[in-house]
């Protein structure tokens, strides 16, 4: 049996890919190894807490012995998910981006070179490439340029992942997508606030004039299009990943709240975020020719399903707000393992 370890499964994409490999892969072990930051939520894997293949540790990536032991025990695929993720955050503080999303790669790399991992999977970002104008798509061949400390980190964390391979022939696959929306978001990205705000009738924040363009992705196409490019892709590759679905924040505020049945007078413009990229579209060309890849899941389709989602979520979505889900592990998770607060 091959053992996965997914680093960051509790926050919002490493949930929906650890559920989506314990529901269609049997033949696999995850371990999922998080440090549960703010961002998070133990509760979110609640279902598959005593499935026989599945496994949570908690801890950081950057901790050497813990990863080093961790990977002694025998894993096959390494898949990082696990970062500092919210631009704002970044702006306002970068170290603890660039202590995870840098120095937290640089570790797991030293340790599964040195425990014979055979495969480790990056997940990247299109944020590394930078802004676009109104026309062209970033390719693999993209330079980098980085526009915020958080894209910074991220692109840090991808060089470092190329030199390994490059210096060491690690067998290393990056792969980077474009923005992801659906089930367990936290709610401080655009669609989980969105939804949660127009719910309660309060002020959904469009930043600058709502002419930010963002191409989105279904959770569920990205996590087949990662467990593609673990299966299938070619090691030193990167694959960018767009879901062909792009739109202005202003026409995705729009289209949330006529789901929602609610007037357009909730929208409020409030002040840009400092070197806010203009327009994000990924040439996802690459990955649908050598893998076969497609997304399936269109805007149509994909904002219903999600604003459905959160609505017969709002439990969820309240503890997030509140801060109440700190208390599932604290109580739940050392009741249950019998482990000491
Ligand atoms: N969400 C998106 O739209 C998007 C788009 C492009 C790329 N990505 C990338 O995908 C990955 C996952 O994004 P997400 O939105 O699920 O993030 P998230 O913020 O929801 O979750 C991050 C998870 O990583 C964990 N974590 C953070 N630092 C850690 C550390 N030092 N050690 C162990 N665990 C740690 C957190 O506890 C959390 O569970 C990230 O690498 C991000 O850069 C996300």
């Amino acid at each position: 049996m091959r053992t996965v370890l997914v680093a960051g499964g509790c926050g919002f994409i490493g949930t929906n890919f650890v559920l989506h490999l314990l529901r269609t892969r049997p033949e696999l072990r995850v371990v999922n190894l998080d440090k549960l930051t703010y961002a998070g939520n133990l509760e979110n894997l609640a279902e598959v807490e005593g499935h026989p293949n599945y496994r949570f540790v908690k801890g950081d990536i950057c901790d050497e012995a813990l990863v080093d032991k961790l990977l002694g025990e025998g894993v096959d695929v390494l898949v990082n998910f696990a970062a500092e993720t919210h631009v704002d955050r970044s702006i306002k503080d970068p170290a603890e981006f660039i202590r995870s999303n840098v120095v937290g790669v640089q570790t797991l790399l030293v340790c599964a070179r040195k425990r014979n991992v055979r495969r480790f999977i990056q997940i990247g970002t299109d944020e590394v490439y930078g802004s676009l104008g109104p026309s062209g798509r970033f390719t693999e061949d993209s330079p980098l340029q980085p526009n915020n400390p958080y894209s910074a980190s991220k692109a840090a964390g991808d060089l470092l992942v190329r030199a390994f391979h490059k210096t060491h022939g690690m067998d290393a696959v990056i792969t980077r997508c474009t923005n992801n929306y659906g089930p367990f978001q936290f709610p401080e990205k655009a669609i989980p606030v969105f939804v949660s705000n127009a719910m309660q009738d309060r002020p959904i924040p469009v930043y600058g004039d709502g002419l930010h363009v963002r191409d989105w992705l279904y959770v569920e196409d990205h996590c087949r299009a990662i467990e593609s490019a673990m299966e299938r892709g070619r090691a030193g590759e990167v694959y960018n990943i767009g879901g062909g679905n792009e739109l202005p924040n202003i026409e995705l505020a729009r289209l949330i709240l006529r789901e929602l049945k609610k007037p357009e007078s909730l929208i409020q413009f409030v002040t840009d975020r400092p070197g806010h990229d203009r327009r994000y579209a990924l040439d996802s060309a690459k990955i649908q020719k050598e893998l076969n890849w497609r997304p399936r899941v269109t805007l149509a389709e994909g904002i219903p399903r999600t604003v459905r989602w959160y609505l017969e979520h709002q439990e969820w979505l309240g503890k997030l707000r509140s801060g109440d889900y700190l208390e599932y592990y604290r109580r739940h998770y050392h009741q249950t393992h019998g482990l000491k607060e």
